[in-house]
């Protein structure tokens, strides 16, 4: 059984047990992380502990750690999970409490992490695209606050499944936000557009990364959302995360996106993110 860190100590899964009157079981009351893991090495580390850091205070919490503290535990985590690749998960609830909306006062907030088994994006999607539907982005008004309240998006990402797309592209107000679990992006005449960073989207960190690399390459990028129409008559279309990477969508509500088949701007972001990834000395 693989070791979890709960709460200051590191124990099998099997051992592990929050209280029933843990907040973020009765209220979804936390924020939450998911880290991809490369040779041992937690992959935009410190981009990811400072988003863990907007999302606390987003919903008023304190930092129960330091940054040091953070990556002396997800050091340990990783090492006794293996090293390798792997998918680190964090998780900081408000803490144990009688159940109450109101914020209870002098509690100790619940730390826990995990590693989970980051498997390689599967071939095919690569080089045949994966297929979305667009839907109402039913979400809150927070979304740039990484919280554990993903009912609304377990509902989209499923009804994505059932229509036979892996993921769902929202739509709020006429304009698209981002998918139910990514960062969308949407090239259209050579340039590529995605929603700016403001309540409607969470600041991927792959996403800044692929700003980076786009900038860095010279392809134009606007930081612009697209309305509906733009997005479905785009050249491209693609969603990133950090389990996922950049992936293209090739069919879109049952429509063939551009040709069909994965974009030239799409290829050039793919094998520049591709090189950083393996370029240790870039990210360490
Ligand atoms: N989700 N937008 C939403 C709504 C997301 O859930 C995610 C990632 C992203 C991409 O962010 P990043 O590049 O930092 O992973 C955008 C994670 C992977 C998850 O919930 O499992």
């Amino acid at each position: 059984m693989k070791d979890v860190y709960l709460n200051g100590d590191f124990l099998p899964a099997d051992q592990a047990k929050v209280s029933v009157f843990d907040r973020g079981f009765l209220l979804g009351d936390g924020i939450y992380e998911v880290i991809p893991v490369y040779d041992g090495r937690g992959f935009q580390l410190l981009g990811h502990l400072e988003r863990l850091q907007v999302s606390l205070d987003g919903v008023r919490m304190k930092n129960p750690l330091t940054k040091s503290e953070w990556q002396s535990m997800i050091e340990q985590l990783i090492e006794r999970n293996g090293g390798g690749n792997q998918s680190l998960y964090l998780q900081v609830t408000r803490g144990v409490a009688p159940r109450d909306h109101v914020f209870p006062q002098g509690v100790v907030p619940t730390i826990f992490a995990m590693s989970n088994p980051l498997h390689p994006v599967e071939d095919k999607y690569k080089q045949q695209g994966i297929a979305a539907i667009t839907l109402p982005d039913i979400r809150w008004q927070n979304c740039n606050i990484k919280a554990i309240t993903l009912l609304p998006n377990s509902l989209l990402k499923q009804q994505a499944l059932e229509a036979g797309a892996q993921e769902a592209l929202l739509i709020r107000d006429g304009y698209l936000t981002e998918g139910a679990a990514s960062n969308a992006y949407v090239v259209i005449k050579g340039i590529i557009y995605t929603s700016p960073k403001d309540e409607k989207v969470l600041p991927g960190i792959t996403r800044e990364l692929v700003i980076a690399l786009a900038a860095k390459a010279g392809i134009p990028l606007l930081e612009q959302a697209v309305t509906l129409n733009e997005l479905k008559q785009a050249d491209e279309v693609w969603v990133s995360s950090s389990t996922k990477e950049v992936l293209p969508i090739t069919l879109l509500d049952g429509d063939k996106v551009g040709g069909g088949i994965p974009g030239p701007v799409w290829q050039q972001i793919d094998t520049l993110y591709q090189h950083y990834k393996k370029d240790v000395a870039a990210w360490h």
